[in-house]
């Protein structure tokens, strides 16, 4: 009984399945759409992953092809969206033959060639996206795409105007993106006619001219993004009437005059930024008390007057950056007010004073910077500041000057992550309250003039990677405790478990000027620098734990002993200084598979002994053994090692050598290999500052 109850339903399912294979097989898709996509298949050249062979005309059920759903014909191919499958090649006019086509997503793959004009013709396509590819030649000119609703050629490499007909015939363009491609030529006054357009996006370009005000008449605008391109002349008030905008982006222009005070009239404005544009004259009230405003971005610019802001009615402020500006006078004491600020940098500015009280108030503040100003009191900003709880970056270099630093224990600085106060002439010792701070990954003390032995307990940070105490007048040992910082002993770093800070931006300053740019202070190198102090004693043979430190610099103090065998452990190492130092010895043979060391400086020491000739030596100049008693070896250089013993060796006369040294000094990082070039060019002497916070 129960088998035949299985037979029949066995059965059944049988005649089903059979009846489905044949409905799909009477609709298969339609015959021109077929040609059509293999006709794309056959100019790309290469496979396209998930499509049927050729013989194959079951096109609806390859990867990416959608088809309408109609019963009764044969399907039409609607939609295709190919994005990032590694295809390449060009695309031929072929594809313009799928004439039902409403979304076609070839983006991010390696597409090259000329734009194919037809598909600019196509009547049903609403989506174009030929984002991420490698196009090249011109926008087209004339376009017909009636019903298109997004149109993105972003990130490829277009040259040419921007005009076209595609604001005149169609009406309902709602997104035109053109970033980061090689147009040039102004904003063409035709693109008053995309009534319907929401998002406009330029960025990335080499356009010129002014913001032309037919775009302010396009209420729907949402988002303008004219960052980096090389607009000028003023913002004109009627910018007003884009009362639906949300964000506008105009960084890195050369945008000029004042900021119009219209902003009353942008009430949805969430996303303001002009970074780095010659804007000048006072911050418009209405921008210092939007309601709406998130974020806002006026940093590089020649604002100046002072800082006023109504926090009472900005209570959507999370990001406010002023840096680099012309402000002057003291920080505004309400700022405290805005609850949820997280991110506040007004460094290099004529601002003076000391740190308000109030911003013990500022419980969401995760980022301090204030480097740069005439800000002084450095005890009573700590003591304020450790009442912002999430304070986790706090970069105050080149302020606070000549002053102490605070030495109290009682201090606490609990999710504090980066500590930046170098070049500011402090006095006194490393401080005790920093002992703290566990969660410390970057500890930058340089160029200042603390005094007193470095602590033993530095190796308690056990995030810390970077550690810059150089430059200051430190004495005693090298703790031995530093060879034991744990972060610097994996390459691989951990990090502190509470949240992640993102979007950070700082720059690594250095002392030619030059300057490189990091998206989180996490991808800075892996730095320990006791450079130019009093240090003496032996460099501790430990060292070589430090597997994931990429430089080490003790060059400039007193240390005598030899270079210890163990520090060709040290396998990231990509810059070692130990010049000027009383070091005796040999240079360790085995350094020569230290395989990235691309910089190593010994001169001016008391070494003796052959200097390694393989691996990296070989790009070494011979500025780095120079001002050694006892070196010899195969360079022209140095005496070679059997015909001139080294005890025969007399240095020159001390104090011309020295004369000369200090210029031939300067970099040798020419002979470095090719592959650690971009690395290898933050690792002058310097010290970090925030983004943005470059002399001028
Ligand atoms: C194209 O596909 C990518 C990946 O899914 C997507 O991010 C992008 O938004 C699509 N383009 C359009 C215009 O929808
Ligand atoms: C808008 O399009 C019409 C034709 O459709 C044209 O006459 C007009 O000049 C265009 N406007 C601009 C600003 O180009
Ligand atoms: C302001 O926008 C309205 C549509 O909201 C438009 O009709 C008007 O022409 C615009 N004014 C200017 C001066 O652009
Ligand atoms: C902020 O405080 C200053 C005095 O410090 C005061 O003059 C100003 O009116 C205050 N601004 C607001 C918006 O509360
Ligand atoms: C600050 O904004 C609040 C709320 O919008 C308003 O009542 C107050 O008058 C403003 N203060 C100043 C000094 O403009
Ligand atoms: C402080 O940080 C924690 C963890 O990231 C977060 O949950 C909390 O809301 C923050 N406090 C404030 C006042 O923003
Ligand atoms: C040390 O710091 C001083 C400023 O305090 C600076 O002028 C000097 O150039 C620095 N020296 C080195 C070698 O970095
Ligand atoms: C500041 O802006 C100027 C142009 O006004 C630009 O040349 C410079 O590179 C910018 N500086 C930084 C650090 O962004």
């Amino acid at each position: 009984m129960e088998c035949s109850t299985f037979r029949l339903t066995f059965i059944f399912l049988a005649i089903i399945c059979k009846a489905h294979i044949t409905k799909s097989q009477n609709l298969s898709c339609n015959s021109n759409d077929l040609t059509a996509l293999n006709g794309f298949r056959q100019c790309v050249g290469s496979p396209v992953d998930g499509w049927g062979v050729i013989p194959d005309s079951e096109c609806c059920s390859w990867a990416g092809v959608t088809c309408d759903d109609s019963t009764v014909t044969q399907r039409r191919v609607i939609g295709l969206d190919l994005h990032g499958r590694g295809i390449t090649g060009e695309i031929c006019e072929s594809l313009a033959d799928l004439d039902q086509l409403s979304t076609l997503n070839l983006s991010h793959n390696y597409l090259h060639g000329f734009l194919p004009h037809k598909l600019f013709q196509m009547q049903n396509l609403e989506v174009l996206d030929l984002s991420g590819n490698k196009f090249v030649g011109s926008f087209p000119l004339h376009i017909h795409l009636p019903r298109i609703r997004i149109l993105d050629v972003s990130d490829n490499n277009l040259v040419g105007s921007l005009k076209s007909t595609i604001c005149d015939r169609s009406h309902s363009i709602e997104s035109l993106n053109f970033a980061k491609n090689w147009f040039h030529g102004e904003v063409p006054v035709n693109f008053g006619n995309c009534t319907s357009l929401q998002r406009l996006f330029l960025n990335g370009n080499s356009l010129s001219g002014s913001l032309p005000e037919i775009l302010f008449q396009l209420e729907h605008l949402r988002e303008l993004q004219f960052q980096d391109n090389g607009f000028s002349g003023p913002l004109a008030e009627r910018i007003d009437n884009l009362s639906n905008v949300v964000k506008i982006d105009l960084s890195r222009n050369l945008f000029s005059g004042v900021l119009p005070d219209v902003f009353r009239s942008l009430p949805k404005l969430e996303h303001f930024a002009a970074r780095s544009n010659k804007f000048s004259g006072q911050l418009p009230p209405s921008l210092m008390s939007s309601p709406s405003l998130a974020t806002l971005d006026l940093n590089n610019n020649t604002l100046d007057g002072r800082i006023s802001i109504n926090c009472s009615s900005m209570a959507r402020l999370t990001s406010l950056n002023l840096g680099s500006n012309l402000f002057r006078g003291l920080l505004p004491k309400n700022l405290s007010s805005c609850h949820r600020l997280n991110d506040l940098r007004l460094g290099h500015n004529h601002l003076s004073g000391a740190i308000p009280s109030s911003f013990q108030n500022l419980r969401a503040l995760t980022l301090l910077s204030l480097p740069r100003t005439e800000i002084s009191d450095l005890s009573s900003a700590l003591r304020i500041l450790q009442g912002c709880r999430n304070l986790s970056v706090l970069a105050l270099s080149m302020s606070f000057r000549e002053e102490e630093m605070l030495r109290h224990a009682d201090l606490l600085f609990p999710y504090l992550k980066v500590f930046v106060i170098g070049n500011s002439q402090l006095k006194g010792s490393i401080p005790v309250w920093l002992r703290g701070c566990k969660n410390l990954q970057l500890l930058d003390l340089s160029w200042n003039q603390l005094s007193g032995r470095i602590p033993g307990w530095i190796d308690g940070f056990d995030f810390l990677f970077y550690l810059d105490l150089g430059n200051n007048s430190f004495t005693g040992d090298i703790p031995w405790s530093l060879s034991e910082l744990r972060n610097c002993i994996n390459s691989r770093r951990s990090f502190p478990p509470a949240g992640s800070l993102s979007n950070i931006l700082i720059l690594y300053r250095k002392g030619d000027g030059k300057f490189l740019a990091y998206n989180q202070f996490w991808s800075f190198p892996s730095i320990l620098d006791l450079s130019y102090n009093k240090l003496n004693g032996p460099i501790w043979p430990s060292f070589g734990n430090l597997k994931g430190l990429q430089a080490f610099y003790l060059e400039n103090n007193q240390l005598s002993g030899n270079i210890p065998n163990s520090l060709s452990e040290m396998r990231s190492l990509e810059h070692l200084d130990l010049s000027r130092n009383g070091l005796t010895g040999e240079i360790p043979a085995s350094f020569q598979k230290l395989t990235f060391l691309s910089t190593f400086d010994v001169s001016y020491n008391k070494l003796s002994g052959t200097v390694p000739s393989g691996g990296q030596f070989l790009t070494f100049p011979d500025s780095s053994f120079e001002g050694n008693i006892g070196l010899c070896g195969s360079r022209p250089s140095l005496p070679s090692c059997q015909s001139q013993p080294p005890s025969d060796e007399l240095p020159n006369d001390e104090a011309s050598t020295e004369g000369t040294a200090y210029s031939q000094m300067a970099f040798g990082i020419g002979a470095a290999v090719g592959f650690i070039w971009t690395v290898s060019l933050c690792f002058l002497s310097g010290w970090v500052l925030d983004e943005g916070q470059r002399s001028r």
